[in-house]
């Protein structure tokens, strides 16, 4: 780590990435942040503006801009959220070849500037991009990993609160499998202050949790209507960075490449996971159902369809 403090690159300063560094910022976990955008004066202009917010807190954090690549040297963590956002009507995967090449740029010139860093992916589709920017960087896959499961589970987490009017704080909910429309909710593993939630939900309206779960991104979409959400990706991002620079050694689901964990390979899905100093440090593995085990299968075989069109697409050869 670096010897001068703690210094997290964000590329991608819109509304993920800016706020990723507001929050970050605001919780005083590292020294520098530097945004790296395409749009250098927005970039400027946020910069100075969370700057300005950390000394009214009297937080020892600033906030600079990298005008290229080549300027976001050093980094401990570099936090990826360059790429298009959902639109209404859009799935993640439409993002597919577009964000992909977005990505395989970013990685390299981490790879190049950031040699030591640890990626934190949050383009989507989620999966399929942690797993371009795995590639791309030549990391280990300790060292690139994706944001989905804490915000997954958080947007569970505040379903189960709204559908049962009490429990809030004390809600642990638990999503695995891929950030798409085929991600895993696992009631059988969420409790409130402890006590499962299947002795406080009926399965139907558990089913309705899970269900909303899945389409929570595209619930925001709908309103948004320019955009996905921001606030809950951009606070599990920062929770992620957290658990790194302060090597906590906490569980936290993320999405990571699989070598045999679960029985898959060659593959990224949200699975929990121990954060520290040096990533994603260890994989749990969780005993899953016959059920759930097909669900996590049918949630790897969509990331696993993306890979294939990437493939089929020469893009890793390029
Ligand atoms: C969401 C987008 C960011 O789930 O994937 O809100």
């Amino acid at each position: 780590m670096n010897q001068k403090g703690k210094r997290v690159g964000i590329v991608g300063a819109g509304n993920v990435g800016a706020t990723v560094a507001y929050s970050l910022a605001m919780q005083g976990s590292c020294h520098e942040i530097i945004l790296r955008d395409n749009k250098v004066d927005v970039a400027k202009g946020k910069a100075l503006d969370m700057s300005q917010a950390a000394a009214a807190i009297r937080s020892h954090t600033v906030v600079t801009v990298a005008e290229d690549m080549s300027e976001l040297t050093d980094c401990d963590v570099v936090v990826v959220t360059a790429g298009s956002p959902r639109l209404p009507g859009m799935s993640r995967d439409d993002l597919l070849m577009t964000n992909a090449k977005i990505t395989k740029e970013v990685a390299k010139g981490i790879a190049k500037y950031s040699p030591n860093a640890i990626i934190i992916m949050v383009s989507n589709p989620l999966d399929a991009m942690t797993y371009v920017a795995m590639k791309e960087s030549g990391f280990d896959r300790s060292r690139v990993i994706g944001m989905a499961g804490i915000l997954d589970s958080s947007r569970m987490a505040s379903f189960i609160q709204e559908k049962l009017g009490y429990g809030g704080g004390q809600i642990r909910a638990s999503v695995m499998g891929g950030h798409g429309d085929d991600m895993v909710p696992l009631p059988r593993y969420s409790t409130v202050a402890g006590v499962p939630l299947s002795d406080l939900l009926s399965p139907e309206e558990i089913d309705e949790v899970v269900e909303r779960t899945r389409h929570g991104g595209a619930e925001i979409v709908s309103y948004l209507k320019t955009g996905s959400a921001y606030y809950a990706p951009a606070k599990s991002t920062a929770i992620m960075v957290d658990a790194i620079l302060k090597d906590t050694k906490q569980i936290h689901p993320c999405a990571v490449y699989l070598d045999g964990e679960y029985g898959y390979r060659d593959v990224v899905s949200g699975v929990p996971v121990m954060l520290g100093a040096n990533g994603a440090e260890k994989i749990i593995e969780v005993t899953l159902n016959e059920k759930e085990q097909a669900m996590f299968k049918k949630s790897c075989d969509s990331v696993y369809k993306l890979i294939k069109t990437l493939n089929e697409n020469n893009f890793f050869g390029e």
